[in-house]
């Protein structure tokens, strides 16, 4: 392997991610013939195959997915010795990948705005995927940092609680429940039910919720993102849970009501996550230190109002920090 370039290693990662040879020519603006030269080259200093063609898909080998595995961890020291050098120049640059699950993007933007803000020299990328995706994203150490809800027992990762996500029951503003105070969770299980996907958090919590209480819900639909549950709520197909953050920014609030249920809201927690044992990079640091210091900033993304009395929180008697701001002006 000693004879194999580092750019001969760049094209087959970037085959590798793309499962396309002509995807990945176009991404490192090389000709085809070029790729295929420079992996040829490659399989010979390997010894064995690195991709398997099947009509017109390629998958990686296990030779391919061992070298695949090297080459993420050969660049992830790369981009780690060109942060540290920034930083000894007094810099803040590098590239931070973030990947969080789907309900965490109602606020991960906004999150990294102000963090890019500090630190204009720092690339960002966001995968926003659901919780089983991003758990195998987790283990296969393909971002620098990882947000979601509970972290499981069985991985092995460091994780700390950042922000509070309640879950809290949705139903169509003109529900005949909208109104009543003190619903029980068993009035709740009679509903029909819209349920997100499997493989979803928000799903693992609400079911595990219901079971501890000796409650099944009467799921009558599967949907694959909130959104679609907050348009199939609004509707009338049934009510559904999801978190207070879903209600953020675009929230048709007007159309949905937050019912006043018995133990609720469940109260969970956002993390950010990695892998124990990983090096944390400069620049994955810095954001980990901007969300420990952001406390302020991080309640004010917890409320979801759109002007005054349209805040979800109010249905707790309590009031956000901005619709407080508003109400004061
Ligand atoms: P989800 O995860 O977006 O996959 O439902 C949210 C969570 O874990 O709270």
């Amino acid at each position: 392997m000693r004879h194999s370039t580092l750019r001969q290693l760049e094209i087959f990662e970037s085959i590798a991610r793309l499962g396309s040879f002509t995807r990945a020519a176009e991404e490192l603006f090389l000709t085809q013939p070029t790729v295929s030269m420079q992996i040829k080259k490659l399989t010979d200093e390997v010894g064995l195959p690195l991709f398997d063609q099947i009509g017109k898909k390629i998958y990686l080998t296990d030779a391919g997915r061992e070298l695949h595995q090297t080459c993420l961890s050969v660049f992830e020291h790369f981009s780690h010795f060109e942060m540290t050098v920034a930083d000894m120049k007094g810099l803040k640059t590098g590239k931070l990948k973030l990947a969080v699950v789907t309900t965490a993007k109602y606020f991960a933007p906004r999150l990294l705005g102000m963090f890019c803000r500090q630190y204009p020299g720092v690339d960002v990328s966001l995968k926003v995927t659901n919780r089983e995706l991003l758990l195998e994203r987790l283990i296969n150490n393909q971002d620098d940092l990882y947000i979601l809800g509970q972290p499981p027992k069985e991985i092995d990762m460091v994780a700390q609680a950042f922000l509070e996500n309640p879950l809290v029951v949705l139903a169509p503003i003109d529900h005949p429940l909208a109104n009543k105070k003190k619903i029980t969770l068993k009035r709740i299980a009679e509903e029909p039910f819209l349920s997100r996907e499997l493989g979803s958090g928000t799903r693992i919590a609400i079911e595990r919720f219901f079971a501890g209480q000796g409650l099944q819900l009467n799921t009558r639909i599967e949907l694959g993102s909130n959104e679609a549950i907050k348009q199939a709520v609004i509707g009338g197909l049934g009510i559904s849970i999801l978190s207070r953050h879903t209600l953020a920014l675009d929230a048709p609030l007007g159309q949905l009501a937050v019912l006043d249920v018995q133990h609720f809201p469940i109260n969970r927690q956002w993390y950010y996550a990695y892998l124990s044992g990983k090096k944390v990079s400069i620049v994955a640091e810095a954001f980990l230190s901007y969300l420990r210091q952001a406390p302020e900033y991080l309640t004010d993304l917890t409320c979801h109002h759109a002007e005054v009395g349209h805040c979800p929180l109010l249905h707790e008697n309590k009031s956000c920090a901005i619709s407080k701001k508003i109400s004061s002006v």
